[in-house]
Order: C-alpha cells, then sequence, then structure tokens
C-alpha cells in the first residue's frame, strides 16, 4: 500500500504501518539520510523478507534502528568511554554505531557477527514509526543491492512495490547519502563508512579518529574486513561510469572535455551547475549534481541524478569529482564505488 505523507502526517495510516510491523511485514519508510526498508529486528522471519525483497547478500548486515539513547543498552553493550562520547554527540542523527550485541538480536540482523550497527534518525517520522511499533527496526537502504540507494519514492516503487507491505512518501530526503558507520577499535573510533558526519566532526570530540583502508580501495575477495558492505558492489547504474577529478578546475573541464570527444559526444555529464556553458554536451545531457560552492547539495543529489543519467542509455556516464575533505570524503567514496574504481585523478 502507498501511502501519501508529503504534506503530513496521517495517524490512522500510521497505525496501521506500525502494525504491519508488529505482524512481521516489511515496509519502506523515510529517515534523513536515504529512504529505509524496515522490519522488526527481533523477528528473523520479518528480517529475511528484507534480504529476499533486495536481493541482498546473506553475510551483509544490517543497521538496527531504534527510537532514543535509553533503548541502545536494550539491544548492544556500550563498553567504552569513546563510544558513550561518540553516542551522546551523534545520535539522534546520520550516524551509526557498531556495538557489541546481546543476544536479543538474532543472528540474521548481524550475519553472524557478534557486533550490531545501532542508529537512531533523527527523522520525526522514523522515530515515531519505532517507538509506535514498539520493536528496533533492522532497515538497509531501500533499492535493489548494488544498485543506488533510494532517495526518491519514484524510482524506489519501481523497484520494490511489489515486495513490500507499505510505502510511506514524504518527498525527497534531506541528507541523501547514509550514515557515517563508525567502529571504535583499541579506543579509536574508525570510520567504516564515510557519510555527512565528517571524520573532522568527529575528531574535535575524541581526538584521533581512522578512515578505513577499503574506503578508498577496492576490496579482493579473500581480504579481511571489518564491515562486510564494503566488498559488493554498489550503487551502481547500468551504465558505464567514470570519476574524473582534478585539483584545479579548468584542468577538470578540459579533461571531461576530452573524454567526450574519445566517446564521440554519446556521454551524460553529472556536472556543477557553474561548468555548464564550458562542458562540450547539448542540454539534455548534463545533469546538475548542484553548485561546486555547495557540498551538501552535492549529497543530496547523488543518487537521483546517477538514476536520472542511466535512464539516458548513453555510453559513459561521466561525473565531476570532489575534494577528498569534509563531506566530499562521503562523496568520493559512493562515486569511486559507482564507477568501479574506474577514475581519473591529476
Ligand atoms: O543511513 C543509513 O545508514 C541507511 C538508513 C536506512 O538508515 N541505512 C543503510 O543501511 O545505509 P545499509 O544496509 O545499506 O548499509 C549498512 C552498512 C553496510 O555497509 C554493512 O556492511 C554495515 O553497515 N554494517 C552493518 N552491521 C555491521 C556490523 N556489525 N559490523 C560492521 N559493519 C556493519
Ligand atoms: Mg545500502
Amino acid at each position: 500500500m502507498y501511502y501519501n505523507w508529503k504534506d503530513k502526517t496521517n495517524t490512522e495510516e500510521l497505525k496501521i504501518v506500525c502494525d504491519l510491523i508488529k505482524k512481521g511485514e516489511i515496509i519502506i519508510f523515510p529517515t534523513e539520510t536515504v529512504y529505509g526498508i524496515g522490519a522488526n529486528a527481533l523477528d528473523e522471519g520479518a528480517v529475511g523478507k528484507i534480504f529476499v525483497a533486495k536481493g541482498r547478500p546473506i553475510d551483509n548486515p544490517l543497521i538496527v534502528h531504534v527510537s532514543d539513547k535509553k533503548k541502545i543498552e536494550e539491544i548492544a553493550e556500550i563498553t567504552t568511554d569513546v563510544e558513550k562520547k561518540l553516542i551522546d554527540r551523534f545520535m539522534p542523527g546520520p550516524f551509526t554505531i557498531i556495538l557489541k550485541k546481546k543476544k536479543i538480536i538474532p543472528d540474521i540482523v548481524s550475519a553472524g557477527l557478534d557486533t550490531v550497527a545501532v542508529r537512531i534518525p533523527s527523522n520525526v517520522i522514523a522515530r515515531g514509526i519505532i517507538s509506535l511499533s514498539g520493536v528496533p527496526i533492522a532497515a538497509p537502504s531501500a533499492n535493489i543491492s548494488g544498485r543506488p540507494s533510494g532517495t526518491n519514492i519514484e524510482d524506489i516503487r519501481k523497484e520494490l512495490e511489489e515486495k513490500v507491505a507499505a510505502i510511506i512518501d514524504t518527498g525527497e530526503v534531506d541528507g541523501g547519502l547514509e550514515s557515517t558507520v563508525v567502529k571504535v577499535i583499541d579506543e579509536v573510533p574508525v570510520i567504516l563508512r564515510p557519510g555527512l558526519v565528517t571524520l573532522e566532526e568527529i575528531e574535535k570530540v575524541v581526538g584521533k579518529v581512522k578512515i578505513d583502508d577499503k574506503v578508498f580501495e577496492k576490496t579482493e575477495n579473500n581480504q579481511k574486513i571489518e564491515s562486510p558492505g564494503m566488498k559488493y558492489k554498489h550503487y551502481s547504474p547500468e551504465t558505464k561510469c567514470k570519476v574524473i577529478y582534478c585539483n584545479n578546475k579548468l584542468d577538470q573541464i578540459f579533461y571531461i572535455n576530452r573524454e567526450i570527444r574519445i566517446y564521440e559526444g554519446d556521454v551524460v555529464v553529472l556536472g556543477f551547475k557553474e561548468h555548464r556553458e564550458k562542458i562540450s554536451v547539448p542540454e539534455e545531457r548534463y545533469i546538475y549534481l548542484g553548485s561546486d560552492e555547495d557540498i551538501e547539495e552535492i549529497a543530496r543529489n547523488i543518487y537521483k541524478s546517477l538514476r536520472q543519467a542511466d535512464k539516458i542509455g548513453a555510453k559513459i556516464i561521466l561525473i565531476e569529482g570532489v575534494k577528498k575533505s569534509g563531506v566530499g570524503v562521503a562523496i568520493m567514496n559512493r562515486l569511486l564505488k559507482t564507477c568501479n574504481y574506474d577514475y581519473f585523478e591529476r
């Protein structure tokens, strides 16, 4: 069932949706990062339906969403001071922490690991659904595994409508990129997946912070990795993609134009508003990532513009890269995976 709450939350329908969760059904709901596809995290059968709907590999664990800090210790153990500080500072918000799991969380949620990923969304509708359902909600991003994460309902409906009991539409999400995933190892926070909460912000709270090597590197099949999700194909449209980044913007424009010639114009460019005039493609083949000056706008647009570009069916999607600092770290992490590390930097 499709529910339109763009203007206002319907409390009757909210009750229906929460009853579906309690009965072991799966639903699509908004968070401040991306839409999630959620189920009662304590119900193995319900969680299994998420893996089937997404075609998600069974060894890729899910994030469990709770409605407030008091609920964290019902499902996980907070064992260090660093963990406590991170929770106090960044939750609720686009931040996920990996903690030692309690037995109540079924193995299917954590893919057999002894840890569980925990997040408190700041989105009030998400929190309302969790607290009214009365159970923690396991939820990955709402998309078929391997495809760009779901940030607007039109795309999500095409992929998943038949497979879920309810879809809640609240319009476009605020953030556009999935939460920052952090695990504290030997008292040091390690960023397993960068997001809108940046390394710089985490440093301010606890000092030293590390970024996992796999954030910008391709993983080999036999490697030991902290976050199983890192090893899979991710965020990818069907069209081949390439990211181009230069320190100097004029160089960046030059190399994009060079690629356009190589592909004899059969390209789509995901580019900055400011570069439109200088990049030689017709209007319908230029899709705005946003303004060069507004990194949050770029984050919000990424998945939507990738999906839009894919529909054109060109030989290649050429994507303007950004500097790898602040939110740019998360953007480049997603873009490099999107293009399967076909990346030009100068
Ligand atoms: O913003 C978000 O985080 C969205 C919304 C819906 O909350 N959710 C999301 O979930 O992006 P998903 O499943 O697409 O990504 C979860 C990531 C995966 O990379 C997974 O491998 C990692 O978190 N993860 C989950 N549990 C873990 C664990 N116990 N240890 C290490 N990594 C874990
Ligand atoms: Mg995902």
